[in-house]
């Protein structure tokens, strides 16, 4: 039976998601898969799918169209099984602001923050902003991953910069409370009825910020496993990160980041149902963590997918 890796795309991850898919690949052929990768290209998708054969997609697809649930709405059309999330839950965790509604509406502990929109960009925004909320914020464009489109600001002019740079990239801004603390990451896998979290990951680096360069050059990080805090605040923390899972409506593996603001409140900032799988990425370092090398996470996520 084949298994198709779909990586690369159009998205402003594709290199990140090639890199993550060709590990998959490697890892599955590592067990004595079939499995061959593929490229993404969304307007022959369904017609490459269909001719390839394949018995499931293990999706590798980062941001737009795999990660949103557009890739999982044509497989379901198709009627062919796939790794990770569904539909729903793609969707709205791929929309920050989407998701930031769910978590408001659970009850899960998240950053106080505004949603604007472009139609509403004019000079007074940021005037308008500092009013609502004290500097330093982060300005987030809605659907974009690997930290692309946020900015974290200090100072007033700034603000402006960042809402301009912010729309490039969507329709929808979000401005979010900065909450200074440690940056912690728990990854959770499972499906409707059993869920586990994996150890807590508490990310250190280099420059002082989490940004797209630090999260994908070699040394500029560093994944402290477990994180430093204490046992009880570990149960707390990998317990809304499930409960998060749960609320979006996750399946498979997925990854919860959070803020573990100075006086211990743990803040989830987002949900990632496609999460990077690179070498230098957060959950594989967790599977590790718990024992489970690369390629047995790889299978046990096509397994949770039904194959
Ligand atoms: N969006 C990147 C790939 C991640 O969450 O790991
Ligand atoms: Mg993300």
């Amino acid at each position: 039976d084949k298994i198709v890796v779909v990586m690369g795309g159009t998205s402003t991850e594709a290199e990140i998601s090639r890199q993550t898919g060709q590990a998959i690949l490697k890892a599955l052929q590592s067990k004595g898969y079939h499995a061959e990768g593929m490229e993404l290209k969304p307007e022959t998708f369904a017609e490459d799918i269909r001719k390839s054969g394949c018995a499931i997609v293990f999706n590798a697809l980062h941001g737009k169209y795999g990660e949103d649930g557009l890739l999982q709405g044509t497989l379901d059309m198709m009627g062919i099984p796939y790794t990770g999330s569904g539909v729903l839950a793609a969707a709205v965790t791929m929309d920050k602001a989407a998701s930031k509604r769910v978590f408001v509406a659970e009850g899960i502990p998240t950053p106080r923050s505004h949603t604007y929109y472009r139609y509403e960009m004019k000079r007074s925004l940021a005037e308008e902003i500092q009013q609502e909320f004290s500097l330093p914020v982060v300005v987030k464009a809605a659907s974009q991953g690997s930290s692309i489109g946020v900015y974290i600001v200090e100072t007033p002019d700034d603000l402006s910069h960042a809402l301009h740079e912010a729309f490039e990239y969507n329709n929808e801004v979000l401005v979010e409370e900065f909450i200074k603390g440690k940056e912690l990451t728990v990854a959770v896998w499972g499906n409707e009825e059993k869920k586990e979290a994996f150890p807590i990951i508490e990310i250190t680096t280099a420059s002082g910020r989490y940004d797209y360069e630090s999260k994908y050059t070699k040394g500029a990080s560093t994944h402290i496993i477990p994180a430093r805090v204490s046992e009880e605040k570990a149960g707390e923390i990998r317990q809304l990160a499930v409960r998060t899972f749960t609320a979006c409506g996750c399946r498979g593996v997925a990854r919860v980041d959070m803020m573990l603001s100075e006086d211990g409140v743990p803040y989830v900032i987002e949900v990632n149902s496609v999460p990077g799988m690179t070498e230098l990425s957060l959950v594989p370092d967790a599977g590790r963590a718990m024992g489970i090398e690369f390629p047995e996470l790889c299978e046990r996520i096509l397994e949770m997918a039904g194959f």
